[in-house]
């Protein structure tokens, strides 16, 4: 097996997307398959490490050996991941969180009836889970962030992650290309990972697998 790099080291993972329901059947969602989390998650406990996985709408199986945490809407996941990391040396937001939420959750089916040829929906912004718990951060606790991206542009990619890494105030942030086709679905996954000073740590292509390792790595040597 794998190096046991991370016994005794506490590991808190999002993954999936949130859904935020419009009424009892519809939501608004994304497209996010957890399969990068899920692999994060699998591999820190292949390397010794307690996990916790906050997952919400996985569309793979869990892994077995990490205990897992079920939830659905942004502000679930908040709650999950703050009630988690009270104790956690590492934290890893890699599920794709609803920026916006409906300001109203209808209590019965929304009716095209009642509604007529267009309907506006009114959203508000979710909390960002992943600025507050950095803001929150204990001494020694490693917070990682993920930035999916649909920019095509590299310099324009770094540049939208470095400023994004100063925004949220993580640790380490994870950039990856996300389209029509990349990124989310697929088992591979090409990253580059920013520290704290915007500087490049790791730029690596490969299985969502050997990503989730590399991560590790560069978390491990900063723990
Ligand atoms: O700002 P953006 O959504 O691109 O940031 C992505 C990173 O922030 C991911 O790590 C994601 O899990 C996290 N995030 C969050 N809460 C939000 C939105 C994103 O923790 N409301």
């Amino acid at each position: 097996g794998p190096v046991q790099d991370l016994v005794g080291t506490r590991v808190v993972v999002t993954a999936g997307g949130t859904r935020e329901p419009l009424d009892p059947v519809r939501f608004l969602g994304n497209r996010s398959s957890g399969r990068q989390g899920i692999a994060i998650a699998e591999a820190a406990a292949a390397r010794g490490a307690d996990v916790v996985l906050i997952a919400a709408h996985l569309e793979v199986p869990p892994p077995g050996g990490v205990e897992l945490r079920e939830v659905s809407t942004a502000l679930e996941m908040q709650d999950a991941a703050a009630a988690a990391s009270a104790d956690a040396d590492v934290i890893v937001m890699a599920a794709a969180v609803a920026d916006y939420r409906p300001v109203e959750v209808s209590e019965g089916k929304i009716k095209k009836d009642d509604r007529g040829d267009s309907m506006t929906l009114e959203l508000v912004r979710n909390p960002d889970i992943l600025a507050g718990l950095a803001a929150a951060k204990r001494d020694g606790q490693l917070v990682v962030g993920f930035a999916a991206e649909t920019e095509t542009d590299r310099a324009r990619q770094l540049e939208l992650g470095r400023s994004k890494i100063a925004r949220k105030g993580a640790d380490l942030l994870v950039l990856n290309r996300v389209g029509w086709n990349e990124g989310f679905a697929t088992e591979r996954n090409e990253i580059t990972v920013l520290d704290s000073t915007a500087d490049i740590v790791l730029e690596f292509a490969g299985s969502k697998v050997s990503v989730a390792h590399r991560i590790l790595d560069v978390i491990a040597e900063r723990l």
